[in-house]
């Protein structure tokens, strides 16, 4: 099967190199040659590391790379059964490429974007047949991620669906199901997991060193909240933070915080630019955590309930089915738990609790607990067991 794929940057290399692994014929554009080059020696790259390692054979290294033709033209489209676009985060860019990419298509091919932020039914809106577009949403990097999120929009067909799901499932990949709105999965349940730490940090409760520790030593994940925004950039991730807090009509979970910003409108972006909150000199060592393990476990339970109340949330209004939350963040962005299945372990009246005492201490609406929630604890009733 033929597939294209628009954007030679960050993504759209990886999801290349994800379609020509699985034996797909790939052709990737990108309106500058110099991307495409670019991309090209990366994935010879990549290739030849997987190579040496033992995970391909020469033969594959071969045949992956010969499935993959590069262009600066999208005419070369012409054949594709589907278009994944993986360029700018701009919705009128994107509204001038699905114009001009149906006149150039089939009819029968699907239309579909890796946006992370703009609403897939924006997108579709300038297509004379918008039940082809679709969200396919990868996660960065794409060789590496198991998971995508599969977003229909309002105008998306049954068999645009069908199809797409398929198509990922033969891909390798873990496939979950979303509804168009803000963040999709991942970037709307997992936001907490920086605003709230950020929120522990201003009101003076530990710093930055103490509350990654308090995440990774008792939570178990992988990286800490300010630790993983250094490794994003505190430029992406703010940005995303503010279009979230837009995208919601400015309901206060999702307030973005001065804290990053100052340090975004610094320049201190992260690993990226050597300094963000943390230094990355050679000599500058990393600040010593204070290892209090009640101070810890507050820090954490505190984090922690505000996760799970996101990904009830995301149950209660329909975003997705209970399973596929939990794939969600497990398999987009490495947590050690499912939330939900988290929360049943912990106790649902636990959590309740918790977020209770935050709202009645703070008097803010940002902690209100979930009505699914609430709803659960009163019937006695959990997500799994
Ligand atoms: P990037 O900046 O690395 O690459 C974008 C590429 O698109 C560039 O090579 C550019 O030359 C090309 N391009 C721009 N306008 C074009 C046009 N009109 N025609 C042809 N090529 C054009 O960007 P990245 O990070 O790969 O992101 C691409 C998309 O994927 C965005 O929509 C982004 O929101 C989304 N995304 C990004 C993730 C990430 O972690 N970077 C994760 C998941 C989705």
């Amino acid at each position: 099967m033929e597939i294209g794929i628009l954007g030679a940057g960050t993504m759209g290399a990886g999801i290349a190199q994800v379609a020509a692994q699985n034996g797909c014929e790939v052709v990737l554009v990108d309106q500058s040659q110099e991307m495409i080059t670019k991309a090209e020696v990366s994935l010879d790259k990549v290739l030849s590391r997987l190579l040496e390692k033992g995970t391909l054979t020469e033969d594959e290294k071969i045949n992956i790379q010969g499935r993959i033709s590069y262009s600066t033209d999208m005419r070369d489209f012409k054949f594709a059964k589907l278009v994944i676009e993986a360029i700018v985060e701009k919705l009128d860019v994107k509204h001038k490429v699905f114009a001009d990419l149906e006149k150039i298509v089939s009819n029968e091919c699907v239309l579909a974007s890796n946006t992370s932020s703009l609403s897939i039914a924006s997108i579709g809106s300038v297509l004379q047949n918008p039940s082809r577009v679709i969200g396919i949403h990868f996660f960065n990097p794409a060789p590496l991620m198991p998971l995508v999120e599969i977003i229909p929009a309002v105008q998306t067909a049954e068999a645009t669906l069908d199809f797409t799901k398929e198509l990922i499932k033969s891909w390798k990949k873990v496939g979950v199901l979303c509804k168009d709105t803000p963040g999709f999965i991942v970037n709307r349940v997992a936001r907490p997991f920086y605003g709230e730490a950020l929120k522990i940090y201003e009101e003076g409760i530990a710093d930055f060193a103490t509350i990654d520790w308090a995440m990774t030593q008792i939570g178990g994940f992988r990286m800490g909240p300010f630790t993983l925004m250094d490794y994003i950039g505190n430029d992406v991730n703010y940005t995303v933070t503010e279009s979230v807090f837009a995208a919601f009509y400015f309901d206060p979970r999702f307030k973005p915080s001065f804290t990053q910003k100052r340090h975004m409108e610094a320049g201190f972006y992260g690993r990226k630019s050597g300094r963000g909150f943390y230094s990355y000199s050679e000599n500058v060592a990393l600040p010593q955590p204070i290892e209090n393990a009640e101070l810890g476990q507050k820090i954490f339970n505190r984090i922690l309930a505000m996760l799970i109340n996101e990904a009830i949330d995301a149950v209660f209004l329909q975003i997705a089915s209970k399973e596929d939350v939990d794939l969600a963040m497990t398999n987009g962005v490495n947590y050690p738990k499912g939330l939900l299945k988290w929360a049943d372990e912990i106790g649902l009246n636990r959590i309740l609790l918790q977020l209770e005492e935050l709202f009645y201490e703070y008097g803010e609406d940002r902690y209100r607990p979930n009505p699914l929630l609430r709803r659960m604890v009163k019937e006695g009733t959990h997500f799994f067991k």
